[in-house]
């Protein structure tokens, strides 16, 4: 089974990476939804939305290497979860023309399984390696190996009298992805040729994004309520389509199959996304941390008992998003409410100094 990696998010890695809730505002995705997705992933470069910089980087990185008949220099890309690390390392190998090989961190346990990876590619494959920072050690040092020189080193025998033979191998591309790349090791890194970095979507990104993905699904979507729906989605083309099918589920149970704004607008507040995609832990979250705790400062456990969650639930789950969007700030006294939490909450800001609640 995948771990999609939501606990070993550290407090200050800020990318919403948790997956504790079933909130349709999380980044991460469980296998059922990743399988719903894999029907709406872009195949090519020209029809992955936005990115402009990572698409231009790598067009020109993929067109040169075609053009000199080798493989390209390996790929790192980086980024949040949900925003498209996956679908391109596919439009990598469809560009290229080859085939994509698959694995992950996590899947790889001894550096055995990756030298049997390894030796088994076929010239100009394309070898992805989702998560590519939880990789072991060992497998670690034989990937730097691989990589630069195109070699592995088969153990053969035991103990003392062990000994590795050198196989070479054919040219090859690793794409590796991570949603840490702070966390991957330096000499690692350095054997990437092109780092690609993600960045959440602005809404008229999403928009586009949820365009696309209404024609594939093949449901009537309204440009005001692809605009309503990307202005909830939080930067990221994953929670848009998840939004995108709750609604689309909306308009055909409760509707009239077509999704205009009030459909929108309805099917949002029945799963209760708010107009900032803030979700009821978020707001709960934020509730507490001014109503109860008159803008903190407040621990975070005294926070998450308040909203009846564990602390790390807090932490990883809530607390990433509320802090991007500028709403709870953290301070060495603990979480305190920034001005837009109480408007958000339709309360009056308290003015510095004091608080309302004294
Ligand atoms: N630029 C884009 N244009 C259109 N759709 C996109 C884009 N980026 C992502 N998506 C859609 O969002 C979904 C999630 O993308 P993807 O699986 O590539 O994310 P990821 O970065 O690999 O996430 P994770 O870190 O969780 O593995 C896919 O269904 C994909 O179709
Ligand atoms: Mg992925």
């Amino acid at each position: 089974m995948r771990d999609v990696g939501a606990f070993d998010a550290l407090p200050e890695d800020l990318t919403d990476a948790g997956g504790g809730t079933d909130s349709l505002v999380r980044a991460t995705a469980d296998e059922p939804e990743r399988a719903a997705e894999a029907a709406l992933r872009p195949r090519r470069l020209d029809e992955f939305v936005g990115q402009r910089v990572v698409r231009d980087q790598l067009s020109l990185v993929l067109e040169a290497a075609l053009g000199r008949g080798r493989a390209p220099d390996h790929v790192l890309l980086s980024g949040p979860p949900g925003l498209g690390k996956t679908t391109l390392a596919m439009i990598i190998a469809a560009e290229l023309g080859t085939s994509l090989r698959v694995t992950s961190g996590p899947a790889i346990q001894h550096a055995g399984d990756l030298a049997a990876v390894l030796s088994s590619l076929e010239e100009g494959e394309v070898l992805f390696i989702d998560e590519i920072h939880r990789l072991a050690r060992p497998a670690e040092e034989l990937l730097y190996v691989a990589m630069e020189d195109f070699r592995v080193d088969v153990v053969v025998g035991k103990g003392a009298g062990a000994s590795a033979i050198p196989l070479s191998l054919p040219p090859f591309t690793v794409v590796g992805a991570t949603t840490r790349a702070g966390l991957l090791p330096a000499p690692l890194r350095d054997r990437f040729g092109f780092t690609g970095h993600l960045d959440f979507y602005a809404d008229d990104e999403l928009e586009r994004v949820l365009v696309r993905s209404a024609g594939l699904l093949d449901v009537p979507l309204d440009a005001d309520a692809a605009a309503e729906i990307a202005s909830r989605s939080r930067g990221t083309p994953r929670i848009a389509n998840r939004l995108l099918r709750r609604v689309r589920d909306w308009a055909q149970v409760r509707g009239d199959g077509h999704l205009h704004l009030p459909a929108a607008r309805a099917a949002l507040e029945v799963y209760e996304v708010d107009q900032r995609g803030l979700d009821r832990l978020d707001r709960a979250v934020l509730d507490a941390l001014c109503r109860r705790f008159g803008g903190g400062p407040v621990g975070l456990t005294t926070l998450a008992v308040a909203v009846g969650e564990e602390p790390e639930t807090v932490e990883t789950v809530a607390e990433p998003f509320l802090v991007r969007e500028g709403l709870v700030g953290r301070t060495p006294r603990g979480r305190v409410a920034l001005a837009p939490a109480w408007e958000h909450l339709g309360l009056e800001v308290p003015l510095p100094g004091g608080t309302l609640f004294d």
